[in-house]
């Protein structure tokens, strides 16, 4: 994916979608079954898989979830499929192990007993790896068709890795916009607080996160956003930017650590309030 085509599939969703549910063509009984149920938790309409293409063909369809014979669910859209996977995480655990340090961790500087707060939960891929750290971490994630897939792969997803199975056991998700969770948040409600925007200049060739991009929010913060962070932060509040983008430029408030990664550009602003 490119540039191009993230724009040109960012606009399919300015509009109000046409979604459906639907199966594997060589589907399973329980297949059927199981979407049939989500078709009704999330109030869109289960098709056959053998009369799909008629209502592609049609144009009434944008994008659709598909529940395979493993009971997996993804989105599909063209070429893009988007489903739940530790991805990046497994790679970071793996480095952190062989090198002893890695970015996210020297930033959270975390604790066993933290909470964590990451308030654009996205894949989870940061996530994870943090909820191997400590004792919890809370999540919000705007985007209901990206919630609908992490939620669903938090509660299935088997790994053959104990340590990403007892990281997913302590993750807690919300479908919920971050700006407005936290303001009802009360004062140091938790140890670390993550924010993770869409980068304004993604590096598009490897970015785990392209099939992603269609049904992401892309928000931004402020310092008015920055401040409400903190007020929620006990030890920390950790942005993480791209080096490229402008994002930290433009808010106004002192970091206490910038974390550079020469070998990604990526960027991970550290507010210590423990200090
Ligand atoms: C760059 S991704 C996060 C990636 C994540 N750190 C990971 O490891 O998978 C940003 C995510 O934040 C979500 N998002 C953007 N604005 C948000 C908001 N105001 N509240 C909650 N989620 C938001 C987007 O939809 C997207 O899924």
């Amino acid at each position: 994916m490119n540039r191009n085509d993230a724009e040109r599939i960012k606009k399919v969703f300015q509009s109000d979608s046409k979604v459906l549910i639907t199966t594997s063509y060589n589907f399973t009984p329980k297949a059927v079954e199981l979407a049939k149920h989500l078709s009704e938790e999330y109030g869109i309409p289960y098709y056959n898989r053998r009369h799909l293409n008629e209502k592609i063909r049609e144009g009434s369809v944008d994008f659709y979830y598909v529940i395979d014979n493993n009971l997996d669910l993804s989105i599909r859209l063209g070429d893009t499929r988007l489903f739940f996977h530790p991805g990046i995480s497994k790679i970071r655990m793996e480095n952190f192990k062989r090198e002893g340090r890695d970015f996210l961790f020297d930033a959270i500087r975390p604790s066993s007993g933290d909470i964590v707060y990451d308030g654009t939960f996205g894949l989870g891929m940061d996530a994870i790896f943090m909820a191997h750290f400590v004792e919890k971490v809370i999540g919000t994630e705007v985007s209901t068709h990206i919630y609908r897939i992490v939620s669903y792969g938090l509660k299935s997803y088997k790994s053959k890795e104990n340590w990403i199975n007892s990281a997913i056991a302590k993750i807690e998700l919300y479908n919920e916009d971050m700006k407005e969770f936290i303001s009802h948040q009360q004062e140091r409600s938790f140890d670390i607080v993550y924010c993770d925007p869409m980068f304004e200049n993604p590096i598009y060739e490897s970015s785990s996160l392209n099939p992603l991009r269609p049904f992401a929010k892309y928000d931004t913060i402020n310092d008015d956003v920055v401040r409400e962070l903190m007020r929620i932060a006990k030890k920390r509040v950790v942005i993480k930017s791209l080096e490229r983008d402008n994002l930290l430029d433009t808010l106004s408030i002192k970091f206490d650590r910038v974390l550079l990664s020469r070998k990604n550009g990526l960027v991970f602003a550290c507010i210590d309030l423990d200090k």
